[in-house]
């Protein structure tokens, strides 16, 4: 195994469910996840993260703003370092980390555009003694684009086919496409919530962090006022580039569009609605953006919502939708593979971003690389 290619990616996502680290192998053939690992954030960790990207008046003092920086590092690192630990590999034989960090607010659309994860890379870089590039999506934002998504670069890597036009669409806490046309431009977008609203909604009525195979949802029954209601948001209409996240659907956002209805469905009848929300405005994206596709691979945690799956496969009869593990990448580390390939184009001096997808005026190399050696 050449000590060069290998790479470990580091994601937390919108979802706030915990931090996945990946180990990917890459060669000539292209890239091969050698391991992965999840950890699930601490409770009280959890609780200051969401708490600040809820509330951000919550924080009472920058110092805990600060603090929660340094945690965060402490908590990416932790994971890196049981995923060596976990399979004997020693840091020295991996070339670099790609560290995403955590979203605490995206901003994209602001005068004065920002983006803002957290998770110190000094501290990866300290602690786990491998050259770690983070902070991906700045650069990006500096040059106009939306700083996101990053992954239609790396999907186009992996999973484009010359004879075949394939949509990947990542189920995270946000859902995201992207479009591989067997000729032409790649384009990729959010197309609005995937897990999160789901998850909020869970955890509101049944203090569950996500409804486990989306059976909840499968007990309720699609509400066609509130399904229009919420298909009625703007963002759903907006022209891409575009990009999204928890400052814009969040619990608010689903109450604002209860409030409009004299009466509330039930908890279980809602939860049916925003799941078919989710199914909808990714089948409706595919239909509208890529009618020609013959192939949707499904990554993320909502691949293991099973009422999701079997509604986005009834809602695209003459596509054939599966994992995007059938084709060599296991569903749940695609994204964490994603940023392990992104640490490697920064280091060989490629540029991560497609201009066509972000918005952004060129290509760029992304991240800032802190140097263990
Ligand atoms: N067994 C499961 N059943 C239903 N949903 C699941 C399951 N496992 C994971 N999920 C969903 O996947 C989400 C995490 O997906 P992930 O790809 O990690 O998103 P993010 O990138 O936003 O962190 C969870 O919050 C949950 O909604
Ligand atoms: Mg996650």
């Amino acid at each position: 195994m050449s000590p060069s290619e290998l790479y470990m990616g580091l994601m937390s996502g919108t979802s706030m469910d915990g931090a996945d680290a990946a180990l990917v192998q890459f060669d000539e053939q292209g890239c091969r996840i050698v391991a992965g690992h999840g950890v699930p954030f601490p409770r009280d960790l959890y609780e200051a993260v969401s708490g600040l990207v809820a509330q951000p008046m919550s924080i009472s003092s920058l110092d805990q703003l600060g603090e929660l920086e340094t945690r965060l590092g402490h908590f990416f690192a932790d994971a890196a370092l049981e995923l060596l630990e976990g399979e004997r590999v020693a840091a020295s034989s991996v070339a670099a980390i790609g560290s995403h960090g955590q979203t605490i607010r995206h901003c994209p659309d602001f005068t004065h555009a920002f983006t803002w994860q957290l998770g110190d890379p000094n501290v990866i870089v300290a602690r786990t003694r491998i050259t770690t590039v983070a902070d991906f999506r700045r650069r990006d934002l500096a040059l106009g684009g939306q700083g996101a998504p990053l992954m239609p670069a790396f999907h186009k890597a992996v999973f484009s086919a010359a004879g075949e036009d394939r949509v990947v669409v990542n189920l995270g806490g946000m859902a995201n496409v992207t479009i591989l046309p067997r000729e032409g431009e790649v384009l990729g977008f959010d197309t609005g919530p995937g897990n999160a609203l789901m998850d909020i909604w869970s955890q509101a009525k049944r203090r569950k962090p996500f409804d486990e195979g989306g059976a909840w949802a499968a007990s309720g029954r699609v509400h066609a006022g509130l399904l229009e209601r919420f298909s009625d948001d703007p963002f759903f209409r907006k022209a891409p580039p575009k990009s999204t996240g928890r400052e814009y659907f969040n619990k608010r956002w689903i109450e604002n569009a209860l409030f409009e209805l004299t009466n509330w469905p039930s908890a279980e009848d809602i939860q049916a609605t925003l799941l078919e929300l989710t199914a909808c405005s990714v089948s409706e994206v595919i239909a509208d953006a890529a009618p020609k596709t013959e192939r949707v691979l499904l990554c993320g945690g909502g691949v293991h919502n099973l009422r999701l799956v079997e509604r986005l496969g009834e809602l695209m009869p003459t596509r054939i939708v599966e994992p995007a593990e059938a084709h060599g990448i296991a569903s749940d580390w695609v994204e964490a593979a994603g940023f392990a390939w992104l640490a490697r184009q920064t280091l060989n001096g490629h540029p991560g971003n497609l201009p066509a997808v972000t918005g952004a005026s060129r290509p760029a190399i992304l991240g800032g690389i802190y140097r263990a050696r």
